[in-house]
């Protein structure tokens, strides 16, 4: 056994475990943090997924020794549910998830993609999210949804330029009052996709 303090979601948790025990079981097991799922076990899925220094990886493998020093996200980390990230909330509006088993390791994904690439094509969606098994068959509403989410990001940073470009020193408006600043109001519920029409 060994003692290791971990930095996930931004605290620091400490737990003693066997230096080759997956973050994944971890994770799950002692942090009580399930949004990564146990697919395959064996990296082939992305049910698993969560970012170490912002970067993908399949925790399911990831021996908690050789990730032990870096920034682990988890999607408990991205949003709450009164305040989702808008990658939640357009996976929602897009109705991206079937059963949502696949849901957790797309988010994961598709969040470090949009961190480096803030208007990704088609093809870099695709790309990010290959080799992320989805049963249910939603990819194409999966795609769309990562659309949806880089625009409302575009969109709210286009919003904190205009801020710093006119505002102020100190700011002006809800951060200079005091109140909490909503950057990305929730998006208005969509029509449902047209192939879900009877
Ligand atoms: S459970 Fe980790 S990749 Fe499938
Ligand atoms: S929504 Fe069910 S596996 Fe993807």
């Amino acid at each position: 056994m060994a003692s290791f303090t971990l930095r996930v979601n931004g605290e620091p948790r400490t737990v003693s475990v066997e230096p080759d025990t997956p973050l994944l079981y971890i994770l799950r097991n002692d942090l009580e943090l399930n949004g990564p799922k146990f697919g395959c076990g064996l990296a082939q899925c992305g049910a698993c997924t969560v970012l170490v220094d912002d970067k993908p990886v399949r925790s399911c493998m990831a021996a908690v020794s050789t990730v032990a020093k870096g920034r682990i996200t988890t999607i408990e980390g991205l949003g709450t549910v009164d305040r989702l990230h808008p990658l939640q909330r357009a996976f929602i509006a897009e109705q991206a998830c079937q059963c949502g088993f696949c849901g957790n390791g797309m988010v994961m994904s598709a969040k470090a993609l949009l961190d480096r690439t803030p208007r990704p094509n088609d093809r870099q969606i695709k790309q990010a999210l290959n080799g992320h098994l989805c049963r249910c068959a939603s990819h194409n509403r999966i795609v769309r949804a990562v659309h949806r989410a880089a625009e409302e990001l575009r969109a709210a940073g286009r919003r904190g330029a205009a801020v710093r470009a006119t505002g102020p020193p100190g700011g002006w408006g809800p951060q200079a009052r005091g109140e909490r600043y909503e950057q990305t109001p929730p998006a208005e519920a969509s029509p449902p996709n047209k192939e879900m029409r009877p």
